[in-house]
């Protein structure tokens, strides 16, 4: 199916996305410089941009940086005041997103900091609360970003989490690490009485996949101060 499903997005993106040198430039310097195709979608990217405006977010925080492709979505639906921070393991990654926001004219609404998600997000102090985060970073860590994104949250928060579905994968017996992260995470906000959520199964360039949507609805008082 995945031809077709390619062709309809297409279609779809025809329609509905406008052609944008900036993000064509974002996806070509991407290749060029060996960045794993892992992208959201245009049509997915024009999603994450209408959650961002839809919400009225003002502070966003990108889990995940790759190569800003996605950064760039949601970086311009914020306000004149708004603020994105990213977060990006791999140096060689935050630099040639670095370059992608540049060029893309983002760099006064968008910061990327270097380093482990696990060590930076501890810092954020300076920024909470974030009305939206986006979770897209490696999966096995799944549950420690949502655990911070929730910490990082005020009431109403809205954070996406990327990559919930991988193929079917996170029903499978055999038990892939990453799928096995997702789970993790799936697992805590089915115990937690916090956050409303939903998920949908997506199909198109990317092949299989899905977003989890949650809404937080209390945050617990020890874990904002
Ligand atoms: C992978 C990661 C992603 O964030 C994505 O959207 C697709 C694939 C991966 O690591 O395989
Ligand atoms: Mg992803």
């Amino acid at each position: 199916m995945q031809p077709t499903w390619t062709a309809v997005d297409n279609y779809l993106k025809q329609h509905l996305v406008k052609p944008d040198v900036f993000l064509q430039q974002t996806l070509a310097f991407n290749i060029d410089h060996g960045l794993p195709p892992h992208d959201v979608s245009p049509l997915q990217g024009q999603f994450l941009g209408l959650m961002a405006q839809i919400s009225g977010a003002k502070q966003i925080l990108e889990i995940g940086t790759l190569g800003g492709f996605s950064t760039q979505f949601m970086a311009r639906a914020l306000p004149e005041d708004g603020k994105l921070i990213s977060l990006e393991k791999n140096a060689a990654s935050a630099d040639i997103a670095r370059q992608n926001i540049k060029r893309s004219h983002l760099e006064d609404k968008v910061t990327i900091i270097v380093g482990d998600a696990a060590d930076t997000l501890p810092t954020m102090e300076a920024w909470v609360p974030f009305d939206l985060i986006f979770i897209d970073a490696d999966k096995q860590n799944s549950l420690l970003y949502l655990d911070w994104a929730v910490k990082l949250s005020r009431l109403g928060s809205l954070i996406i989490m990327d990559n919930i579905v991988r193929g079917g994968t996170i029903i499978d017996e055999q038990r892939d690490p990453h799928a096995e992260g997702i789970r993790q995470a799936l697992n805590a906000i089915k115990n937690n009485d916090h956050l409303s959520a939903t998920a949908f199964q997506t199909v198109g360039e990317k092949g299989w996949d899905g977003f989890a949507l949650l809404r937080v609805t209390k945050v617990p008082t020890q874990l904002r101060s």
